[in-house]
């Protein structure tokens, strides 16, 4: 829990289908307990700050490259038949979008470059013993329970902008493009690389395919906040990716994986669930 919230899975809790285990993912104690037995191993736990891991490299390392080896190989051990990566669009750095799954891997941090390395175990061990994988490579995803802070993204930072009556803030003059995926359709994604046969061995971009400059987000929170607010133009971010989208065209045929979410119902839904709920959100990053 060094990010989240036990809040965001109380429901689940109740509901009695679903165990919480508090443990370090890596710790081959816990998964010998945990793993003997399971079918599937969706691997989402991460560092995910990208200015942290320049800060600390080491951490990063530590969690995502070794802390994911670890888990592959006790997933071996114990037997587990699949292993669901979750990657992520850093992957591929400075890359032309739409960016493609056959396109080199160029990482531009220690987040990024973990990320890779993580890939990387995920080919090889299921080269080398009975491990089937699955690599999601996600692009920016967003939707309610997103925690806030200041390593939390754009999208949270314009819902707390609007929450506190201030104008919105943007890096440069805006016209950097996003892929924005809501929560609900990575989900399918997850659900169907679990099931489909012929996404086994396979790497996957699961986004929108829908690029989104930021002056066109901050517009769409602007509107779903119902209230005319200023936007402010900040110095730009160094080495700032100017545009980073997905081609889905290969998950949507392997997975049939089909996003649904439109952009506007799903920022007018988080700024209403980040209003209601932002008070008793603890910021964890
Ligand atoms: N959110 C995005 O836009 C996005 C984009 C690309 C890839 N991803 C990847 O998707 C996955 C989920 O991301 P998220 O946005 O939900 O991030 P998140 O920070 O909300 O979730 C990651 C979770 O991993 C947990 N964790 C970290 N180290 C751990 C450890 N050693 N043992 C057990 N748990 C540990 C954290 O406490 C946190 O709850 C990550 O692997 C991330 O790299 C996310």
């Amino acid at each position: 829990m060094s990010n989240g919230n036990l809040r965001n899975v109380a429901g689940h809790l109740k509901s009695q289908k679903v165990e919480l285990v508090r443990a370090d993912f890596a710790d081959s104690r816990a998964l010998a307990e945990l793993l003997p037995g399971s079918d599937v191993v969706v691997h989402l736990a991460a560092l995910v700050s990208v200015t942290k891991s320049v800060a600390d490299p080491e951490s990063s390392r530590r969690t995502n490259a070794e802390g994911t080896i670890k888990l592959l190989d006790q997933c071996v051990i114990n037997g587990v038949k699949k292993f669901i990566f979750a990657s992520s669009a850093a992957v591929y750095g400075e890359s032309n979008p739409p960016l493609k799954e056959d396109m080199s891997c160029k990482p531009l941090s220690p987040y990024a470059a973990s990320k890779v390395a993580g890939e990387a175990y995920c080919h090889a061990y299921a080269n080398s013993y009975d491990l089937e994988t699955v690599i999601l490579r996600f692009m920016n995803v967003y939707g309610p329970r997103r925690s806030g802070g200041p390593y939390s993204g754009v999208m949270t930072k314009f819902a707390e902008a609007l929450q506190q009556g201030k104008g919105l803030m943007i890096y440069g003059d805006g016209e950097q493009e996003r892929d924005f995926v809501h929560v609900s359709d990575v989900v399918s994604s997850i659900a169907a690389a679990m099931t489909n046969p012929k996404a086994v061995g396979e790497t996957f971009n699961i986004g929108s395919g829908v690029p989104t400059s930021i002056n066109g987000l901050a517009e769409l929170f602007i509107s779903a906040g119902g209230k005319r607010v200023p936007i402010e133009h900040g110095p730009a971010r160094k080495a700032e990716i100017k545009a980073s989208y997905a081609d889905i065209s290969k998950a949507r045929g392997v997975l049939e994986y089909s996003p649904t979410f439109e952009l506007r119902k799903g920022v007018g839904e988080y700024l209403t669930w980040y209003q209601e709920n932002c008070e008793i959100q603890t910021n964890a990053d």
